[in-house]
């Protein structure tokens, strides 16, 4: 696997690649990498010639700079990880690489409608940050598949709805989420959870699968009130628990009228903010 540092070195290669009529895969990450970032390598590499990745913690997402600066960044592990896993390029750029005129030029597109809810009033601006560098990486790499996980449901909604808006042909593909044998999501955060909260850390699938489990027993007021309540144990704090509809993201109050919907919550686990999902029907 050859690493690149400077965008005018990958966008040389890659165009070497394309020219031989190679198609592109691209999974964008910000390190710290684990098996479930490895499941959307293997599911490029089986779908497409050339799998890039990118290792890149991107300042202008973090609207808590504490965040920013404990984020864990493991460049040589991640990089062995990939290449074990048949990722072709490794792109690991600075911030000058990325953003050269400055990261406060952003492009022109409103996702206010999606990011009303959930992570959105909680993370002022994330959002925001996720599409600038996402298009950034998109215009740098151009790839055909864009492989992100569902583990971040909202990010890949506003993901998809830029990918329309904009009207760019690279097509984004959706991966399960890969859970621990105790059912707790994989994320590059669950490494800063203590040895006791990483214990008690299962409730959010658990939570979110007896709500599955009741969600034609129960209203989703009751519903909602019930999972506040499991989650809500010593050393958590649940932030928001939402049943939403899967297209719009928007809350819904009665399963039934909707074709698509996801129960998604965020929990403070101590310091570390867990995020998890699950799609109801
Ligand atoms: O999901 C992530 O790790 C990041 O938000 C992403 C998509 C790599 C953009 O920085």
């Amino acid at each position: 696997m050859k690493v690149y540092k400077t965008v005018r070195g990958l966008q040389r290669q890659l165009d070497k690649e394309r020219k031989n009529g190679k198609s592109i895969g691209f999974v964008p990450t910000m390190g710290a990498l684990h098996a479930g970032h490895m499941s959307l390598i293997k599911k490029s590499t089986s779908q497409t010639d050339i799998t890039v990745a990118s290792v890149f913690v991107n300042p202008t997402q973090f609207n808590d700079k504490g965040d920013l600066k404990k984020y864990p960044r493991t460049l040589e592990k991640d990089a062995k990880m990939l290449a074990d896993h048949g990722c072709a390029y490794l792109f690991a750029p600075s911030p000058k690489q990325v953003y050269p005129k400055g990261d406060q030029e952003t492009i022109q597109l409103d996702i206010s409608q999606l990011t009303q809810y959930m992570e959105g009033p909680n993370r002022p601006g994330h959002f925001e940050g996720v599409v600038q560098v996402v298009h950034r990486l998109l215009e740098i790499v151009v790839p055909d598949n864009l492989y992100m996980g569902q583990k971040d449901f909202q990010q890949f909604s506003i993901i998809a709805y830029m990918l329309k808006k904009l009207k760019l042909k690279t097509k984004l593909v959706v991966c399960d989420i890969m859970r621990e044998e105790d059912g707790l999501a994989m994320s590059s955060r669950n490494v800063r959870l203590t040895k006791a909260n990483r214990a008690k850390s299962p409730i959010l699938f658990q939570t979110l699968s007896f709500v599955k489990k009741n969600q034609n027993k129960y209203k989703v007021k009751t519903l909602e009130k019930k999972a506040l309540e499991m989650l809500d144990i010593r050393s958590f704090r649940p932030e928001y628990f939402s049943i939403v509809d899967g297209k719009t993201l928007a809350p819904v109050s009665d399963i039934s009228k909707h074709k698509f919907v996801v129960a998604c919550t965020a929990v403070w686990a101590g310091e570390v903010r867990l995020i998890d999902n699950m799609i109801l029907k």
